[in-house]
């Protein structure tokens, strides 16, 4: 599933698009879909009024590419809308915890889980997020003396796991720590598998796939369950998020030990992939836009001068966040939401039965040139404030949007401001010449071959 254009990967050379017909659906080919699930969707989501009814083999869809649509689906109309087959196969590894759960479980759920998510936590994220960015700068400044590039995808990926492992347990994850990061690796492997396939094998069938995703969760279960009963023994008044949830739970907690992993296994894997893939983008549109960088460093350099931000340092950095909102409008890591319809619904006159799949092509819908100018320039400025229109507000949802938006959208956004306010007062990222950029998609889109990129030292007036 890469996208085919080298210079802006993830868009889709111009094709014929097909006309809008309530009664037909469009047919698509398996095979088109795997070997281009961006460009396929982007493709479907140019139908006049953005919204169509799509088969895959017997399979029926609706693909919501419209802005108000998607309103529709995600706020006005959200109670027709339930959890699709695509969060049945996530659970598959993560459990039914606040993504895939439903109904009155994911409100009570939901209802434990947000106070957690308040300004007290959000410093901590901020302190813990600067004092491993530090640590990472200095393993960076002797790649840099070295004449070493650094494998972008991967250190943010280390760095945001360090973050929400601190977050959710107050330590670090013990070495080696690639048992978690395999894991997420094939949850989503296994997930965007059974996405696409008509037919899929129950997982206790030993394929080799479904045996390293047993192995994976073995290992993360051990470690989750130790955490969760240490903390049902003696909380010893820690501030992490699990020892916070046990506390929501009560004396429901103990018989809400499967419940408590399955949230916990949930907020982590929600909680470093997406944040790392948004960095590694933002890192490689600063490398192309260089004024973007040139402005950014002028911030940075006006409000903190040199020394790492707190909480309250990021309010004061309205630029910074435009960065990482019009990134995430270019490349969002969780590019397509999905949905199945419980009750049969219309959609601007286009017919929904229930039961269907419903597709909402975010990251179409953020690049369409319908709504947007210049829709895959990195420009940072659109979202200054009052100037996103209400149609490009409706289509913007990086976080989705509605009852069930992102729990952890705080968190991300203090995380990557204090990451970026950090390296880019101290460095600059360069990709390496040559070196290719694709986008893969699975649940997220990331940058297939990574970002091999050098570090170089942000000029001294970047710093004063
Ligand atoms: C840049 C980073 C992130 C992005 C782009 C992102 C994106 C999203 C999106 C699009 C949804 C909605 C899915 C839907 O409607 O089907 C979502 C839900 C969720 N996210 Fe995030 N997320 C990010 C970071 C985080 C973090 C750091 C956490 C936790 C620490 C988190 C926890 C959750 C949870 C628990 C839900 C389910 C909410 C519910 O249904 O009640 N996310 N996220």
């Amino acid at each position: 599933m890469t996208g085919q254009d080298p210079a802006r990967p993830g868009l889709a050379p111009a094709r014929p698009v097909p006309t809008r017909d309530h009664r037909r659906a469009v047919r698509v080919r398996l095979a088109a879909l795997r070997a281009d699930l961006l460009g396929t969707q982007r493709r479907l989501a140019r139908t006049p009024g953005g919204v169509v009814r799509f088969r895959v083999l017997h399979r029926a869809f609706t693909l919501v590419a419209s802005a108000p649509a998607i309103q529709h689906v995600l706020v006005a109309n959200a109670p027709a809308y339930r959890r699709s087959r695509q969060h049945d196969n996530l659970a598959l590894t993560i459990g039914y915890g606040l993504i895939c759960s439903d109904g009155a479980v994911w409100r009570r759920q939901r209802r434990l889980a947000q106070p957690i998510f308040n300004r007290e936590l959000l410093a901590r994220v901020v302190d813990v997020t600067a004092g491993r960015t530090e640590e990472l700068l200095d393993r960076w400044e002797r790649a840099r003396e070295h004449g070493e590039p650094v494998e972008i995808v991967a250190q943010m990926r280390e760095l945001t796991m360090g973050v929400i492992a601190q977050a959710l347990f107050g330590e670090d994850l013990p070495a080696p720590a690639n048992v978690f990061t395999d894991t997420v690796d094939v949850a989503l492997e296994v997930a965007i598998r059974r996405n696409i396939l008509p037919v899929t094998l129950p997982v206790w069938v030993p394929t080799r796939l479904h045996r390293r995703l047993r192995r994976c969760r073995r290992a993360v279960d051990r470690y989750v369950y130790q955490r969760i009963d240490e903390r049902l023994r003696d909380d010893d008044g820690r501030q992490d998020i699990l020892a916070a949830l046990i506390r929501g739970y009560g004396d429901q907690a103990c018989r809400s030990r499967r419940e408590l992993r399955d949230q916990v296994v949930t907020l982590f894997f929600a909680g470093f992939e997406t944040t790392a893939t948004a960095l590694a983008w933002t890192w490689l549109l600063l490398d192309r836009e260089e004024a973007v960088a040139d402005r950014l460093h002028v911030e940075l350099a006006q409000v903190l001068g040199g020394r790492a931000p707190t909480v309250e340092d990021l309010a004061a950095l309205p630029y910074t966040h435009q960065i990482l909102q019009e990134s995430m409008r270019i490349y969002p890591p969780v590019y397509t939401l999905t949905r199945r319809a419980a009750v049969a619904d219309r959609i601007d006159g286009v017919d929904v039965r229930r039961g269907d799949s419903v597709i909402l092509p975010i990251h179409a819908a953020q690049c369409s040139a319908v709504l947007w100018d210049a829709p895959d320039e990195f420009r940072p400025q659109r979202f200054a404030p009052g100037r996103l229109t209400r149609a490009q507000r409706h289509a913007y949802a990086p976080f989705g949007a509605g009852a069930r938006k992102c729990l952890g959208a705080g968190f991300a956004t203090v995380e990557m401001a204090t990451v970026l306010a950090v390296v880019a007062q101290r460095v600059r990222l360069r990709l390496i010449e040559g070196h290719p950029v694709a986008v893969s998609a699975t649940v997220t889109q990331y940058p297939t071959h990574g970002l091999a990129m050098r570090v170089e030292r942000a000029a001294a007036g970047d710093r004063s």
